[in-house]
């Protein structure tokens, strides 16, 4: 396998700000209460015209933009997200017409909070085979759409929102991909899920009376597996490849509840001041929050080049992902 490497990262999130006490007048809920189980301050919402792919246009735009590049240049795109713009065609396919991308191939790759881990994944094997030069991983998600704004224990986690990165070859002394780890355990894939709307339970007026297209899930049962799984596979991918949590400069985990990422780096013995959290300002924007939180980190300088970084996810399914690289600009 060639060396790959990450060359540019992007995001961008709706204008329009949600925060804990405009819920709590919506729902039976309070700042402290959201602040002390989540420790989400605020969300993005996108405006009702703007869906997944103008969200997703933009991240991608971004990344380019700082690469110097441009989108005829992009080889494949892997849209990640649960909020497509439809259920077919993928909205891989309208970002790349808006986008201009007039070579590229792509796909949606649906794993919830873990779709980007696994995109990234995708990705550096399809650059790092040797038949991909340019490839843009894209996280995007509407939650807004699918959370059920009368459901006080749902509706205070997400927000809407979109990251991208750019994944090149690297030269030779520019190994950015070092190694990765994937799993799914779909024994937990009724604890999280939006019933309706496929082929298991197409929509119907019972399904809409019923509340049936919203995010429904068991919090706990969520919340125990992702602080358990999050650290176990990241410590075993720092295991495999020789590496210790002090020689991670920065972990980036995927942005669900405060409190699962620091009882994860606790298990890891990473130090809390190497875990990029953003959570307070984005709540969690599912395949967003990774993209979104690196562009953060090395727009702050707190991404240097070289430094290795640690990605890790869990989500819907269970999906479940960590991958390493070393940061190359
Ligand atoms: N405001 C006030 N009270 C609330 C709210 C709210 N927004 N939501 C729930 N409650 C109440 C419950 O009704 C319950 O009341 P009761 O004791 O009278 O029955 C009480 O608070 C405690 O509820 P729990 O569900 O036990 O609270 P918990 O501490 O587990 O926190 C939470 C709930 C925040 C949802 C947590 O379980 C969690 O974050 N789980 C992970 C879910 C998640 O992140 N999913 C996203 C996708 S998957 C992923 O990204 C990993």
């Amino acid at each position: 396998m060639r060396n790959v490497k990450i060359s540019a990262v992007g995001a961008w999130v709706p204008p329009r700000v949600l925060t804990n006490d405009d819920l709590a007048r919506m729902v039976d809920t309070s700042n402290e209460w959201i602040l002390e189980r989540t420790g989400i301050e605020q969300r993005h919402i996108a405006d009702p015209e703007v869906a997944t792919s103008d969200l997703a246009l933009e991240a991608a735009k971004a990344a380019l933009e700082q690469r110097g590049t441009t989108a005829e240049d992009v080889d494949a795109i892997i849209l990640c997200t649960v909020t497509p713009d439809h259920m077919f065609p993928s909205t891989a396919c309208i970002v790349q017409h808006k986008l201009g991308a007039k070579r590229a191939w792509g796909f949606d790759l649906i794993a919830a909070c873990s779709s980007f881990v696994y995109g990234l994944t995708t990705a550096a094997h399809l650059v790092g085979g040797g038949t991909h030069k340019k490839v843009l991983v894209i996280g995007a998600d509407t939650m807004s759409r699918i959370i059920d704004y009368q459901d006080r224990a749902t509706c205070v986690l997400f927000g809407d929102g979109a990251g991208a990165f750019l994944i090149e070859p690297g030269g030779d002394d520019e190994q950015g991909f070092i190694g990765f780890r994937n799993e799914i355990d779909g024994s937990g894939a009724e604890v999280l899920r939006m019933p309706a709307g496929g082929s298991r339970m197409p929509p119907s007026h019972e399904t809409v009376d019923k509340r049936l297209h919203f995010v429904h899930q068991e919090g706990q049962a969520v919340f125990k597996f992702a602080v358990k799984r999050m650290g176990e596979i990241s410590a075993q991918l720092l295991a495999q490849h020789d590496l210790k949590p002090e020689q991670v400069k920065l972990m980036i985990p995927h942005q669900a509840n405060r409190r699962i990422i620091l009882a994860c780096a606790d298990r890891l013995g990473m130090p809390h001041e190497n875990v990029l959290i953003n959570i307070e300002r984005f709540g969690n924007t599912t395949a967003g929050t990774i993209p979104i939180a690196t562009n953060e980190a090395y727009a702050t300088g707190r991404l240097h080049k070289g430094d290795i970084v640690l990605f890790a996810a869990v989500g819907a399914g269970f999906t479940v992902g960590a991958n390493l690289w070393r940061w190359m600009f």
